[in-house]
């Protein structure tokens, strides 16, 4: 027994005044009986068994459907340290504020101990949390997202140390929500949400917001990244990992499957969320998934558009705030043709007339990642996969090019730090569609001065001669109608494509300011050509000098912002890309 979890579950324990204790296993048996419980109280609804065997609903308090930004705090001692784009509380602050609505906060429910393992057990890369939470929802998706349970005290040990996650629903309020993390001593607290990122804190609270500083300290990357093996038709298999903001297409690019016009190319699933990566005796950077399973936006989710999520979700899966059909199937916008009569995410009657989605824009599936058909062999390889390509992207109608390549590293760095993209229903009390700079995907997830983390990526090109080009993609560009130019979805294989060849130093392509784009030709379209023909084309590829006057403008006011912590490199790399444009002119 680790007598530091044994003592930190008696303390909190005593805090918060729990019925019983329950100390998880991870088996089937706990969470069939779980579930059980949940559905006699109607808390869960289970599906059509023919259809979606070992399947369930849950509908989250309308109040309750995703991350809380301006609620989430990094509680380090100086502000400074959690940097200009973090909100902040002091330790002191946290104690008096919020440790208080954690008294009693449990009584009447049960206690649950969580220990998981993120990444594939015994991997150097994997790390133990232990979630402490009073909500069986909670448990029974760790117990999907992650390697939970008996599996994790081994891993554990008698003295080992692990990052401690205290969750508490607490009564749900919005006013009475906090979702903490305390770098220097590793522990995360959060109350008043049952959801996704606010709730399941190996997700987003650790693998992201602590293990960004424990990368930062030791040498690593924790990097909001889905991880991909691309393999050629002759069998030869290269790893991309990309950083797309919440909601801008990580799992379906992670899931890809090429259309037939591609014979021969496949795209194999390592991770669709979170990659963390450490420097292999090659100098080259080793990638896993510290996941178990997919946490993934529903609507828009198809058979067409992604066909490996559809099969990795049609058992043993949980589904929040998705309409249940008649037939007791999930159903949400973009899946098929609508149903006639459905009961929206609300719980209410929803017919096609209805003004409102059946769905919530941000609803979701947790999915085994085993199940996907598509997962990579390697996914569970405790060394992790070697990656050839980082690729950066957001959603932008304008400005940004289908696909770019960096010049090299640094400037690589600089233009991940400056991603912009369009915000989603991925995070609660915010407009949807909004340009923000959103660096490296981890706006909301970097757990320090997100300054100092451009200056840890540019230490990390220093170390090695071998590290992935950087490259940025665009699928969202749109017309003057505000319709999506590129097809996007399988069709991205050919940008992966290009991508590779790239690597491999064997595609041609156009210098522009900002960097190299695809030369006439090596882009394969064949198969396309309808879709997109030389005009769309060669608006997807535009590089236009005035949209990006405007960008490096506002990329300056938020570079800015970092004052001191902006590395005089990203100021360099901005300089130059103004530079090149004037010369163009
Ligand atoms: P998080 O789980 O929030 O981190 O999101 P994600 O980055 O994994 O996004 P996901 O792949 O779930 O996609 C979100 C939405 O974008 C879905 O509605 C998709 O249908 C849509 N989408 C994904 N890829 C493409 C694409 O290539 N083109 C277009 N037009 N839409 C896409
Ligand atoms: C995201 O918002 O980027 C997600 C969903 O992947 S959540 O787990 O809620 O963070
Ligand atoms: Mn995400």
């Amino acid at each position: 027994m680790n007598q530091k979890l044994q003592d930190w579950v008696d303390e909190v324990a005593k805090l918060t005044t729990p019925d019983e204790i329950v100390w998880c296993d991870g088996s089937q048996e706990e969470y069939d009986r779980l579930v059980a419980a949940m559905v006699a109280k109607k808390e869960l609804s289970r599906l059509n068994e023919e259809h979606y065997p070992n399947c369930v609903l849950a509908r989250s308090d309308p109040n309750d459907v995703a991350r809380v930004e301006h609620l989430t705090f990094i509680c380090c001692d100086k502000e400074e340290d959690a940097g200009p784009t973090n909100n902040w509380m002091s330790p002191s602050e946290a104690e008096t504020r919020v440790k208080p609505l954690y008294e009693g906060c449990m009584k009447g429910r049960a206690l649950y101990v969580v220990p998981y393992v993120m990444g594939p057990l015994g991997s150097p890369i994997s790390q133990v949390g232990v979630e402490i939470t009073d909500s069986p929802y909670v448990v029974i998706n760790m117990r999907i997202m992650t390697r939970m349970g008996r599996a994790a005290l081994d891993q554990l040990g008698d003295d080992g140390d692990f990052v401690k996650g205290l969750h508490s629903i607490g009564d749900l309020s919005p006013e009475r929500r906090y979702i903490l993390h305390f770098p220097q001593r590793r522990e995360i607290w959060s109350i008043g949400s049952g959801y996704g990122g606010n709730a399941l804190l190996g997700k987003k609270c650790f693998a992201l917001r602590i293990a960004s500083t424990m990368a930062r300290d030791e040498g690593w990357l924790a990097e909001h990244m889905l991880i991909l093996g691309l393999e050629s038709p002759q069998g030869e298999v290269s790893y991309m990992a990309a950083a797309f903001p919440s909601a801008c297409g990580k799992t379906n690019l992670a899931m890809l499957l090429p259309p037939e016009s591609q014979e021969g190319w496949k795209v194999w699933t390592v991770g669709d969320d979170i990659a963390w990566m450490k420097f292999g005796e090659d100098g080259r950077l080793y990638a896993i998934n510290p996941e178990y399973g997919f946490f993934g936006v529903a609507p828009g989710t198809s058979y067409k558009t992604n066909h490996n999520a559809m099969e990795s979700l049609r058992k043993n899966s949980i589904f929040t705030n998705v309409a249940l059909t008649d037939d007791g199937l999930p159903w949400w916008e973009g899946m098929s043709e609508p149903p006639s009569h459905a009961i929206d995410w609300r719980g209410n009657d929803w017919t096609p007339d209805s003004d409102t989605p059946a769905a919530h824009p941000n609803s979701r599936f947790t999915a085994p990642a085993g199940q996907c058909p598509g997962i990579s062999p390697e996914w569970e390889n405790p060394q992790g996969v070697p990656i050839s390509a980082f690729i950066f992207g957001g959603r932008r109608a304008k400005t940004a090019p289908l696909v770019f390549q960096s010049f090299d590293w640094n400037h690589g760095v600089y233009v991940g730090a400056a991603v912009a993209s369009e915000t989603t229903a991925a995070a609660q009390g915010q407009a949807v569609g909004k340009i923000r700079r959103d660096p490296y995907a981890m706006l909301p997830f970097c757990g320090y001065n997100m300054g100092d983390y451009f200056a840890h990526w540019l230490e990390i090109g220093k170390r090695s001669d071998a590290v992935p080009k950087i490259f940025h993609v665009n699928w969202f560009r749109t017309d003057d109608n505000g319709k999506f130019i590129w097809p996007g979805f399988g069709e991205n294989v050919r940008v992966l494509r290009w991508i590779l060849d790239r690597c491999k130093g064997n595609a041609e392509a156009r210098e522009t300011p900002i960097g190299y784009v695809p030369a006439g030709g090596s882009l394969d379209l064949r198969g396309l050509e309808d879709e997109v023909d030389d005009a769309v084309l060669a608006e997807l590829l535009r590089v236009e000098a005035e949209d990006w006057k405007a960008e490096l403008e506002n990329q300056k006011e938020f570079f800015e912002k970092f004052g001191d912590h902006t590395p005089d490199e990203i100021w360099k790399q901005h300089a130059a890309t103004a530079e090149r444009f004037a010369k163009q002119n």
